[in-house]
């Protein structure tokens, strides 16, 4: 007998980030009923990311939910908790600001500082050596255990900001294949390229063949 659901799954995110739930709503699809920790009524707990890879970070998020939710009194194992790590790694600043993307330009630095410190620093570096990858990791917590797979983009830091969709460092991320920044690409064609997009259909792409999740004839490569 298949373990695989029929009805949308629960599925509660650990991010207050209004851009990133945005994305995954539109990633998951139908098969999952999403909800934000803010929209949980956890919009007050704040999880340090204090771990050194993305992997640990993804980890604590979706841990410090779990516990969140005990303390509440409520069953952490009857939804699934995700939670994503995101890093951009820079090949010529040997692959900073990597786990530190959020706070490159200082703690409480916004989207437009971290762009233009990383223009600065990079301001004497030729094109042949801008490449950069963002690399996003997911952490899955079911019935107590967490899981977690990686997505990749490859791509190169322009010089100066292009597009205005997006979030991050997105104006600045030119992927070749494409010509374009991933902030000239519409949400739909940035999701359908995007690291998080890869590391999330690799999440469901594993969970189908595991049969917890029925396939999304919809959402067929
Ligand atoms: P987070 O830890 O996953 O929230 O990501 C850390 C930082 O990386 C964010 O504050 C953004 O500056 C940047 N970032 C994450 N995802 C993206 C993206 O898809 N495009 C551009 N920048 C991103």
């Amino acid at each position: 007998m298949s373990e695989s659901h029929t009805e949308p799954i629960h599925v509660l995110i650990s991010t207050g980030n209004p851009d990133k739930a945005h994305e995954l709503r539109a990633l998951l699809g139908d098969r999952f009923v999403v909800q934000t920790k803010n929209e949980a009524g956890f919009s007050d707990l704040i999880i340090d990311e204090t771990g050194s890879t993305l992997e640990e970070n993804a980890r604590l998020k979706v841990v410090g939910l779990y516990r969140a939710l005990l303390e509440e009194g409520k069953d952490p194992n009857a939804l699934w908790i995700l939670a994503d790590d995101t890093g951009l790694f820079v090949d010529a600043l040997d692959g900073r600001p990597g786990v530190y993307s959020a706070r490159y330009a200082g703690p409480g630095a916004t989207y437009a500082d971290n762009v233009h410190k990383l223009q600065k620093e990079m301001e004497a570096t030729p094109w042949q050596n801008r490449g950069a990858h963002f690399r996003t990791v997911i952490a899955l917590c079911r019935n107590g255990e967490t899981e977690t797979v990686e997505g990749i983009l490859e791509g190169r830091i322009l010089e100066q900001e292009r597009g205005t969709n997006g979030f991050g460092y997105d104006p600045l991320f030119y992927v070749a294949e494409e010509g374009r920044t991933l902030a000239e690409m519409s949400d739909v064609e940035k999701n359908h390229i995007s690291h998080r997009s890869r590391a999330y259909r690799a999440l469901l792409k594993k969970l189908e063949e595991e049969g917890a999740l029925v396939k999304d004839d919809d959402n067929e490569e």
